[in-house]
This record gives C-alpha cells, structure tokens and sequence, in this order.
C-alpha cells in the first residue's frame, strides 16, 4: 500500500468498524482479551482497536504494525488507558523481540492481510514461550456457495480492504507452524457477509 492509501485506509478504518463493533465485534474482543495474563505481543494491531478490551492482569502490550498511520492512532488511543504499551512500526514477518519472550500473541483480523502467512506465524511461534497462547479473531475462507461468492468478490474487496484476501484459511498454516489448533472454533462473525465466516479462539504453541 503507498502512503496515501496508507493514511486513507487509517482514517476510515474506525467510522467503517464502528457499527460492527456494536453489533458484536467488540464483545467478541472483550471476551477473548479480557482474561488474558502477562507480556502479549499483537501482531497487526492497527487503530489499537483492541487496547481498551485486555484485562488488569496484562502487564504490557507490545503493538506491531506495519503501517504509520495507523500506529500513529494506536499511539494516540494507548494514551486514554492506565495499561503499559508499546506501538512498534513493523511487520508480523519481522517482530522485534527476542526467542521465547512473551506470554501470549493477539491477532486480530490480520492474517488475511500480512504478506506471508507462514514466515508471520513462524515469527509468532519462535517470540512465544513453550505452551504460551496465540490468541485468534479471523475472518477466512468458507465452504460451497461462500467460498465461490469470496472469489467473485475479492478482485474488488482486497483493495478497497487494505490488501484483505477473503479466502484464506489459517488453519493448515498454523498446525505447520507448530502450534495445537484443538481449542479454535469456526463461527460467524458479525461482518459483512463474505468476510462473516470466522476462525476464534485460542491456539497453543507446541
Ligand atoms: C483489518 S486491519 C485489523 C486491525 C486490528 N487488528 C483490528 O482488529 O482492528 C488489518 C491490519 O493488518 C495490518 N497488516 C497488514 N500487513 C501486515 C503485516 N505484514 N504484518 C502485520 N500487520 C499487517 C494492516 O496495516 C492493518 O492494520
């Protein structure tokens, strides 16, 4: 994405998520966020749409994203809460902290948009520690009639979406990666109807 795209996308980004945030997204957030414990990297953290959902037991967030402008406005959002965060400018396929060092990762609808599934969750698996959690909200591919309308739209979406595939399935990747996917579970998520398949829950590094 140029830099013009970049800030766009930013500053759009929260207005176009708001009423899905009401209709159930930040709920979704809350639960799976809310009772998290210990150091948490987040990969593709954006606006930090996610920072006002992590519990008291958090003690740090390092923020990862790649694009300035929307670092900027985590930045800005870190500010309003009393939890201890760090927005680094960088992408999941190159985290800034060393082997083994944090306790739990946090992806939130951006494994459909990193350039490289594998190499991003090689470097969530090698920055967590043994048994540390890899919490997941996606959205990814679905089955017959929605995977067919996902690739007759996503020509159109995947630039008007920030670079957001529509029929990506993370599953294979991440038992590849390393990690047991026993407790993620498939739902519907509260988003527009060819991004509405979701992929939630918790992943464990091996
Ligand atoms: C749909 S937004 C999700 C933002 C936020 N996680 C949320 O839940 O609202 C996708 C995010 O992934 C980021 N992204 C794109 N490529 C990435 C990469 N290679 N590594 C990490 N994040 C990336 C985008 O900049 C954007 O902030």
């Amino acid at each position: 994405m140029n830099s013009v795209v970049q800030r766009v996308f930013a500053a759009v980004y929260d207005p176009m998520l708001a009423r899905v945030e009401r209709r159930g997204l930040a709920e979704l957030r809350r639960h799976l966020l809310g009772s998290i414990d210990g150091e948490v990297v987040e990969i593709g953290a954006g606006t930090g749409a996610n920072l006002e959902h992590y519990g008291d037991r958090v003690r740090r967030v390092v923020a990862v994203e790649p694009s300035p402008p929307m670092a900027d406005r985590a930045r800005r959002r870190r500010l309003v809460g009393k939890l201890d965060v760090e927005v680094v400018v960088a992408p999941a396929e190159r985290l800034p902290l060393a082997d083994a060092s944090v306790d739990v990762a946090v992806s939130t609808l951006v494994l459909c948009s990193v350039r490289d599934v594998a190499a991003s969750l090689a470097e969530v698996h090698r920055v967590l520690r043994p048994g540390g959690r890899f919490v997941l909200l996606e959205h990814v591919a679905g089955e017959d009639g929605m995977l067919r309308l996902q690739r007759f739209v996503q020509p159109v979406w995947k630039p008007l979406a920030g670079g957001c595939h529509l029929t990506r399935d993370p599953l294979p990747s991440l038992r590849a990666a390393g990690f047991d996917v026993a407790d993620l579970r498939h739902v519907r998520l509260p988003l527009p109807g060819p991004a509405s398949p979701g992929l939630v829950g918790t992943a464990t590094r091996l």
